[in-house]
């Protein structure tokens, strides 16, 4: 008998919780809305849904309680760990802790290591600020530079590695870029950091919902030490974040958060401190959001990580095609996915002559268009990407701080699920050349709130956001 799988990209579509709902327009017209921001946030799917509501019948206190419900509940949720460990390859010594979010997930770890300001953290230009700023106050943080394409330069970090052998306690790195789509080359890098005696850990808030992650490697010592990652960016937004990290490593020092759950026995003088990761998840745990990360993880394994990647790699191809087409886009990426550096299905782009926060805005009011734009908690990247002097980020700075936003460095990113579309694609690319071709009508509609640096038309109906009310 042949099994047939009951989800797959060709049908997922369907179960995306909230695909038919319409969303205003500035003229109070409605259309069906287009969601091109997933590598911010993706959609649930509906048997992520059923799957917590029908938990939720069983929900009851974990870890404490004596009660039936509460025996199911602390059972579901150590089997999360079990499917979490699975699902990126991990090994038994390592342990499987759950947070809010993956910023979460590296300040934890940033707290954790016992860092001191004579350590190196070896970051990169390219991190998004949760894979940075945890560590800067915590130890001597080195950033490696990319090359003017965005790619992470390899020589750079090896070089960096190398010259401070013995000293970095830590490479820290993104499996690919929320900006640009770039994928590292993780397991080259974890060769490199072991080869030198430091340890790798990977963001892979942006990898995790594109590509097959295997945290042991295909060869000797290229493993991953540490990874993070969050449930919201993989369809399931119910607030989980993860940190896989050596139980050894774990075990040492005190939790950064301490309370209830997180010790063995405490008196009015000492404590003695539980094993991780309880130790590491102070509080009554987020069963609800472990609920939906393992059905989420069933789902995608279901589809298949090899289709998710050949469907986005297509719309990834696609749509640089349609944009390399129209005069004045420069996209800040690899033209396409079939040279040879590795992307995800994230495109950021600039539109000649038009501000890029007035292009997003324009493409929600104007199509029902959801992307993002700005700078993509990635400053330091995107200033690179677009060859902003010192000087200038200087100055950029002066006004910020003055509530100045009239003028935003930054880029449009269009970001995609397993659930879009080539004809999705189509739509956007129409709205954009409307948005190019009628330009000074667009400037003439949209008004700058010069202290947010956002655009609003400037007759947005009154009850365009009371579609959902609390
Ligand atoms: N890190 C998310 C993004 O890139 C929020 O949009």
């Amino acid at each position: 008998m042949i099994f047939k799988n009951t989800y797959s990209i060709d049908n997922i579509r369907k179960y995306v919780v909230g695909i038919d709902k319409k969303v205003m327009l500035h003229n109070g017209k409605k259309v069906n809305y287009i969601n091109l921001d997933n590598a911010a946030s993706t959609p649930t799917l509906q048997p992520i849904l059923n799957k917590v509501n029908s938990f939720l019948e069983w929900y009851s206190s974990i870890h404490r309680g004596t009660g039936y419900k509460s025996k199911i509940s602390t059972k579901v949720y150590e089997q999360t760990r079990e499917i979490v460990t699975n699902f990126v390859g991990s090994n038994n010594d390592n342990v499987v802790v759950f947070v809010k979010n993956t910023t979460e997930a590296i300040n934890k770890l940033s707290y954790r290591l016992g860092l001191t300001k004579n350590d190196i953290v070896i970051t990169t230009i390219m991190e998004h600020h949760s894979n940075d700023l945890p560590w800067r106050n915590k130890a001597k943080v080195l950033h490696s530079k990319v090359l003017d394409n965005g790619e992470l330069d390899i020589k750079d970090l090896e070089h960096k590695i190398k010259i401070n052998a013995g000293k970095v306690k830590l490479v820290t790195i993104t499996g690919c870029s929320n900006v640009t789509g770039i994928v590292n080359d993780i397991h080259y890098i974890a060769a490199l950091c072991h080869k030198y005696g430091s340890k790798i850990m990977v963001d892979a808030a942006q990898l995790i919902p594109h590509r097959k992650v295997n945290m042991k490697g295909n060869k000797k010592d290229d493993y991953i030490d540490f990874i993070a990652f969050c449930g919201h960016k993989m369809y399931a937004p119910f607030g989980t974040g993860v940190l896989i990290a050596p139980k050894s490593v774990l075990i040492k020092g005190e939790p950064e958060y301490v309370g209830g759950g997180t010790i063995i026995s405490v008196t009015k003088y000492n404590t003695h401190w539980a094993d991780p990761p309880e130790k590491d998840e102070a509080g009554t745990p987020n069963v609800v959001g472990s609920v939906a990360l393992a059905e989420a993880i069933k789902v995608l394994q279901e589809i298949g990580m090899r289709n998710i990647q050949k469907h986005e790699n297509t719309l990834t191809d696609n749509l640089i095609t349609e944009l390399n087409s129209i005069k004045g886009i420069t996209i800040y990426s690899p033209s396409n996915t079939k040279n040879s550096i590795d992307k995800v299905g994230v495109i950021s782009f600039n539109v000649k002559d038009i501000p890029h926060n007035l292009v997003a805005s324009a493409l929600a009011y104007e199509g029902g268009i959801g992307v993002r734009s700005g700078c993509f908690c990635a400053h330091p990247y995107v200033h690179s990407l677009l060859k902003i002097s010192n000087k200038d980020i200087v100055q950029f700075q002066k006004r910020f701080l003055l509530q100045d936003m009239k003028e935003t460095p930054g880029m449009v990113r269009a970001s995609f699920g397993i659930y879009n579309t080539i004809n999705e694609i189509k739509t956007f690319i129409k709205m954009l050349k409307y948005i190019i071709n009628n330009k000074s009508v667009i400037f003439d509609k949209y008004i700058l709130n010069a202290n947010t640096g956002e655009y609003l038309p400037k007759n947005l109906p009154k009850n365009i956001f009371t579609e959902f009310m609390l």
